[in-house]
């Protein structure tokens, strides 16, 4: 497929990015995933306001305006044949020939994107056929920022991987006894009806889809609350769901081999789900 890397559209497999990039080097850089549905870029203001903050949290400045981004991300979707697609931002400090800790003076960052298909959109009447996640859980392992979008996720790939290797799909993340999110995706409970995720802090990434169900749920009267979830009052909710650009929203049917609700998709999933699938389109 085409890629991004700095101001030129390539061959992603020839790309190539020098091994004195602070990048490869020190992790020094952060991300986001924007999810393309029928070649449309969604939430694509809240992807790039999140990637300035970003930025921001690690004293970095972009030349590139917001249009220029998203002329990059619109560019990727044109010249790819992908329908459904997730676009791939990634921006580190770029190169430096003196390999040291400290920040060097900002010189220029290494801006880099790629596309790859996403699954076909599920249509509504499929909504049963999606498969609900089994989940383990476990410390928390990542370090004190998880607010920032950062590329360094080796403690998310190893907690993704315990959860592969006891024959579960994913995570969830617990840290001081609370359940922050799983993964690479936010998470929420829903008890007698009433939507919980847990409140944004610095142990949690601010989801774009979070946010998103959220704004649905308050469109559509749906009651939902920002608070704290002790990892036991997992095992005690009616739903849980797994929610990111990529995943959308994802039912949870198992938790440590306890089974959540009915062991199926729960009612006001289906019902959020369908709000989604509607606007997204
Ligand atoms: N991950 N929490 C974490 C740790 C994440 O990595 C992600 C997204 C989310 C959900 O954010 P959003 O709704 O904005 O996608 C929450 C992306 C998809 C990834 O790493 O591939």
């Amino acid at each position: 497929s085409v890629a991004y890397l700095n101001g030129h559209y390539v061959d992603l497999e020839q790309a190539k990015v020098p091994v004195l990039d602070r990048g490869f080097l020190f992790g020094d850089g952060i991300y986001e995933v924007i999810p393309v549905y029928a070649g449309n870029p969604f939430r694509l203001t809240s992807h790039i306001n999140r990637l300035r903050k970003s930025l921001a949290a690690i004293y970095m400045s972009l030349p590139q305006s917001d249009d220029e981004l998203k002329t990059i991300i619109g560019t990727l979707i044109e010249k790819n044949p992908y329908d459904n697609a997730s676009v791939y931002l990634q921006i580190t400090r770029g190169v430096y020939v003196e390999r040291h800790h400290d920040f060097p003076e900002q010189g220029e960052a290494t801006v880099f994107a790629m596309i790859s298909p996403l699954p076909p959109v599920q249509k509504l009447s499929q909504a049963t056929e999606i498969k609900g996640y089994s989940v383990i859980t476990a410390e928390d392992i990542r370090w004190q920022r998880c607010d920032i979008k950062a590329i360094t996720l080796l403690a998310n790939c190893m907690l993704k991987q315990k959860a592969l290797e006891s024959g579960a799909d994913d995570t969830i993340l617990v840290r001081n006894g609370e359940a922050s999110e799983a993964t690479s995706s936010n998470l929420f409970i829903v008890r007698d009806g009433v939507i919980i995720t847990p409140p944004l802090s610095e142990h949690l990434l601010a989801g774009v889809t979070r946010e998103f169900i959220l704004l649905l749920a308050n469109q559509h009267g749906i009651p939902y609350e920002e608070r704290p979830i002790p990892e036991h009052e997992l095992e005690l909710a009616d739903e849980i769901w797994l929610t990111s650009s990529t995943k959308e929203i994802r039912p949870v049917v198992k938790v440590n081999d306890v089974t959540i609700g009915s062991g199926q998709p729960g009612s006001v999933w289906r019902q959020m789900y369908e709000y989604y699938q509607v606007l997204k389109e």
